[in-house]
Parts: structure tokens; sequence; C-alpha cells
């Protein structure tokens, strides 16, 4: 099986896909009060160009591809997609980021169709303030989401909390009973400066340190380390003693962990995104609907892996607002 190193060494096998830049939420550090998706039809990816651009992936040496979005249960047709990607030869792991809101309705039938695992992000447990955050989100809906997960057995369900000071700081110990009464994971984030909204969103950032140590104090003595895996990501993660249970850490502020990045996106639109936190992009949608041969499209590929930059550019990000949000890129 080929492999697609680039030109700092690191492999690159997880493929994040966008399907749809909507959300049916509008959390606060995510998307801009006046983001309106912009997508004509043509524009979006169809289902043959997924397939097609996944194909050449696979074949490339990308074994991980995680549906996206926005809010990726809001694409018609995300069960075929869903189906599609998880038979493309070479493809073994299957994920989904969400907001878990239509998941209750979804969630057999994307496990048939091969997700075999779900991230989902929840940043309080209180009604009222899952609301504000969210602006209008239903936290009993989502609830029921995580069950209907949890019933298909889908494994593991990672619940992501983007952790603020001052927002949501002070759940970080219920959050983490919750999953530990449920069986599964979680991993605390910090917010990231990714468009305005991320941006305006860094007065609330708490850094690893302060949320470990919340962590820990909650936790005394019932942590162990655990050591990077497939499905660890960039969080650094710990088994809590007893339980069936993990508690990570997202820390792309605080720490680089870009020596390790293993991962591009593609956004709804065909645009490979090689970095989170930097503008340069390849559009792939113009290629596959050409009269390029597969190999010529590996090629632009691999010329495109190979810009891929050594770490991520925050600050100068900062300086720059006009750049892309969270809620088009998928996290
Ligand atoms: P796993 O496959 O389960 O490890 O998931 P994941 O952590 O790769 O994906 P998820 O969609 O759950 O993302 C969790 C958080 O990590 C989000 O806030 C993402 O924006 C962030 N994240 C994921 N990949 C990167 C990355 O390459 N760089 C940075 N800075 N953040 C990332
Ligand atoms: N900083 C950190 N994480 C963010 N996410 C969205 N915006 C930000 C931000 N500014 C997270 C979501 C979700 C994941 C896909 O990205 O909460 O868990
Ligand atoms: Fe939507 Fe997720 Fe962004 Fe919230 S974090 S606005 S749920 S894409």
């Amino acid at each position: 099986m080929s492999k697609l190193i680039d030109k700092f060494g690191r492999e690159i096998n997880y493929l994040r896909l966008s399907v749809t830049e909507h959300c049916n939420y509008r959390c606060f550090y995510c998307r801009d009060d006046e983001h309106k998706p912009n997508c004509k039809r043509k524009d979006i990816l169809s289902y043959e160009d997924i397939e097609k651009i996944v194909q050449l992936f696979a074949q490339l040496g990308i074994t991980k591809v995680r549906l996206t979005g926005g809010e990726p249960l809001l694409r018609r047709g995300i069960s075929k997609i869903a189906k599609l990607v998880s038979r493309i030869d070479g493809i073994d792991d299957v994920p989904l980021s969400t907001n878990a809101h239509l998941l209750e309705k979804f969630a057999k039938k994307l496990y048939q169709n091969g997700i075999n695992r779900v991230n989902i992000s929840i940043d309080s447990l209180i009604p009222k303030r899952f609301e504000e955050i969210t602006h209008g989100g239903d936290l009993i809906q989502v609830t029921k989401g995580i069950d209907a997960a949890i019933q298909t057995g889908m494994a593991p369900i990672k619940i992501n909390v983007v952790t603020m000071r001052g927002v949501n700081d002070d759940e970080i110990e219920s959050m983490i009973d919750f999953v530990v009464s449920k069986g599964i994971d979680i991993r605390f984030i910090e917010t990231m400066p990714i468009g305005l909204s991320g941006i305006k969103a860094l007065t609330q950032h708490i850094s690893e340190k302060n949320i470990f140590a919340k962590i820990n104090k909650h936790l005394n003595n019932q942590l162990t380390p655990i050591a990077s895996n497939k499905t660890a990501g960039p969080a650094h993660n710990f088994k809590i003693k007893d339980t069936n249970s993990t508690v990570g850490i997202i820390s792309a502020v605080s720490n680089y962990f870009c020596q390790t990045c293993n991962r591009v996106r593609l956004s709804t639109k065909g645009d490979l995104i090689l970095c989170l936190g930097q503008e340069d992009s390849i559009s792939l949608k113009d290629a596959v609907r050409s009269n390029l041969t597969d190999e010529e499209i590996k090629c632009m590929i691999l010329n495109a892996i190979n810009k891929k930059p050594e770490k991520h550019e925050f600050n100068s990000v900062i300086d720059n607002i006009s750049n892309r949000q969270m809620v088009e890129i998928g996290g």
C-alpha cells in the first residue's frame, strides 16, 4: 500500500471531508453572526466527485475519512455518502463529527452504512446555557442523539467540549461524571483563533495546564496517560480508573501538535486545505470534473501535500481577519 508523506516526513493518512457549510446551530466561537453559506448546488462536491476524490486519496495512502460540516447530518444523502466512502478500498475508519441534534434519527442507518464512530460537540449540560452557546440548541435532543449512537454499538464515542473561561469551565467536573455514567469518552478543547468568532473567543481561552488542573483535582489519582494511538488524534488522553471512559485535552494553542499532524481537509466546494490555521488551498473539484487522468490528479494531490506547512500560523491569522470560519472547515 502506498504512503502519503509530506516534506517534513509526516505520514498523511487522514482526510477530513466537509459535506456541507450549513449548520443548524451557531456556536459563538465557530460561526460569525452574519455567516451565511453561499454554495450553489453546482459548486458543491457531488456523490460522484466525493467518490472519485476519496478513491484517489485512498490509492495514495489515506485510510481514515472523517465526515464533518458545518453540521454533516444536514447534507441530503449523508447516509449514502457514508456508504460510498466506507466501501472504498483502503478506507478502514469513517468517523463523523456532529452536534448530534439530528443523530437520534440518523444513528442506526449511519452505523449500518459504515460510520463506525462519532465525535459529538456539547459544551454545557445546563439547558439554558447550552441554548445560549449554540443560539437555540436543544440539549434534550442532543442527549437523545448520544443515547441513539451508544445503542448502535458505535465506538469509541467522544464528547468534544470547547472549554471557555466564565462560560463553561465550571462544568468540567459534571461533564466528566456525565461521560463516565454513559461509558463514553470526553475531550476538552482549547479555543482556537479561526475566523472572527474564534478570534473573539480567545478572550475566554483557558490553557491546557488550567484545564488539566481541574480534571486532576476532580479525578484525584485516577488518571493513567494513554500512549497515542490511531484514534487519539491531537488529544492528550488519560484512562479514568475503574471506568470505561477516557478524558483528553486538545490544546492547539498551548501545544504545537503539528509535528505529528497526519491530516488534510477537503471543503464542501472541493478545496484541499493543507492546514487548519493557514489560508492556502488547491481546488480538486475542477480537476475531477475535467479530462485529467487519475494519475494526473494524483500528481496534483502529491504536489499539494508537498506544500503542507510545518505548523499552523494562528498568530498571523489573528492579524489577518479575512480568513475562513471554523463552520466552513469543519474543525
Ligand atoms: P479523532 O479522529 O477521534 O481523533 O478526532 P479528531 O480530534 O481528529 O476530530 P474532531 O472533529 O473531533 O476534532 C476535535 C477538535 O480538534 C476540533 O476542535 C478540531 O478543530 C481540532 N482539530 C482536529 N484536527 C486538528 C488539526 O489538525 N489542527 C488543529 N489545530 N486542531 C485540530
Ligand atoms: N476553537 C476550538 N474548537 C472549535 N470548534 C469549532 N470552533 C472552534 C474553535 N474556535 C470545534 C467544535 C467541534 C469541532 C469539530 O470543532 O466544537 O467539536
Ligand atoms: Fe455548528 Fe459545530 Fe460550529 Fe457549533 S461548533 S456552529 S454545532 S459546526
